[in-house]
C-alpha cells in the first residue's frame, strides 16, 4: 500500500496521471468510477487533460461502484446520472460505455449477479477510483460487510444516510435506505485501486484502513490485502496516522517520474 500525503491539487494530478498512463497505453481500459465529493478534483483534472491535451476515453469502458435502490431514472442523485454529469459527458466516453448496477430492477439479486458478470466479461477493472465513508465503508460496504462479498443489496447505516443527506438538500427522509454495491470481493479484483480522502472527518477511517486490524468493522481495511493500492490523502485525513512522517519522507524521496 502506497500512502501519499499531499495537497488536494497534487492528489488529483497523481490520480489523473495514473488514469492517463493507463488509457494512453491501453485505450480500451476498464475504469471503476466512484461518486461522492472526494473524486471530483480527479474528474476535473481528467476533463482538463481531455480538453487541453487530447486525452481520450472513446474506447474505454467504465463501471460505477454502487447505486441507490429505487431512485427514479431521471433523479439527479442516481449514481449513474451523477457519474454521467461529473465525468462521462464531459469527456468522450462512447454512448453506453458507462455501466452501473440497476437499482430499478424488478429482480435486484439478479441485477447484482449480472453486474459482477458484466465486469468479468469486460476483462475486469484495471483501475478503480474509491472514496471512503466516515465509517470506513468503500462503495456502500457498510461495517459488518463480508470481506469476500460480491455485488449485492445493502441497507445503509443511519450515519451514511445522514452523511449523504447533503446531496438531498439535507432531507434525511429523501435518502434511500437500500443500495446495490460492488462487494468487497468484487472491488478487490480491480488491478489497481486508487483511494482518495480529504478532511478531518475521514481521519479515523484512514487510520483504520492503513493501520488498523483487518476487520469487517472497518471494511476498507481489506485493502491491506490488495497488492496495488494507492491511498491519496491530505494532511487532515492523515492526522491520525502513526506512520504519517514515514509516508511523507517516502514520498519526498520518490523520483518525480515514477507516478503511482
Ligand atoms: C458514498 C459513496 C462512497 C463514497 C462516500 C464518501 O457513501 N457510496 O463511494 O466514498 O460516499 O463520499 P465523499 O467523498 O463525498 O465524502
Amino acid at each position: 500500500m502506497e500512502v501519499i500525503i499531499a495537497t488536494l491539487d497534487e492528489l488529483a494530478r497523481l490520480a489523473a496521471g495514473a488514469i492517463e498512463k493507463l488509457v494512453r497505453s491501453r485505450p480500451d481500459a476498464v475504469l471503476g468510477l466512484a461518486t461522492g465529493c472526494s473524486p471530483l478534483p480527479i474528474y476535473d483534472e481528467l476533463v482538463r487533460r481531455h480538453v487541453e491535451e487530447g486525452l481520450s476515453f472513446a474506447q474505454a469502458t467504465a463501471f460505477t461502484l454502487d447505486e441507490y435502490v429505487g431512485l427514479p431514472a431521471e433523479h439527479p442523485e442516481r449514481y449513474l446520472n451523477v457519474i454521467e454529469h461529473e465525468i462521462a459527458e464531459r469527456v468522450d466516453f462512447a454512448p453506453g460505455a458507462v455501466h452501473g448496477p440497476d437499482g430499478l430492477a424488478v429482480d435486484l439479486e439478479a441485477a447484482c449477479a449480472a453486474y459482477d458478470e458484466a465486469i468479468s466479461a469486460a476483462g475486469g477493472i484495471d483501475l478503480q477510483i474509491l472514496g471512503i465513508g466516515t465509517d470506513g465503508h468503500v462503495g456502500f460496504n457498510e461495517p459488518g460487510s463480508s470481506l469476500a462479498s460480491r455485488t449485492r443489496i445493502k441497507t445503509l447505516t443511519e450515519q451514511t444516510r445522514a452523511d449523504n443527506a447533503r446531496f438531498f438538500a439535507g432531507d434525511l427522509d429523501a435518502v434511500p435506505q437500500h443500495c446495490l454495491t460492488q462487494g468487497l470481493g468484487t472491488i478487490m479484483q480491480a488491478r489497481h485501486i486508487v483511494l482518495i480522502a480529504t478532511g478531518r472527518a475521514k481521519a479515523d477511517a484512514i487510520h483504520q484502513l492503513v493501520e488498523g486490524p483487518v476487520s469487517a468493522m472497518w471494511p476498507a481495511a481489506i485493502l491491506q490485502h490488495h497488492p496495488h493500492v494507492t491511498v491519496l490523502i491530505d494532511n487532515a485525513a492523515a492526522s491520525r496516522l502513526q506512520l504519517a512522517d514515514y509516508f511523507r519522507s517516502t514520498y519526498a524521496a520518490k523520483p518525480a517520474w515514477q507516478g503511482v
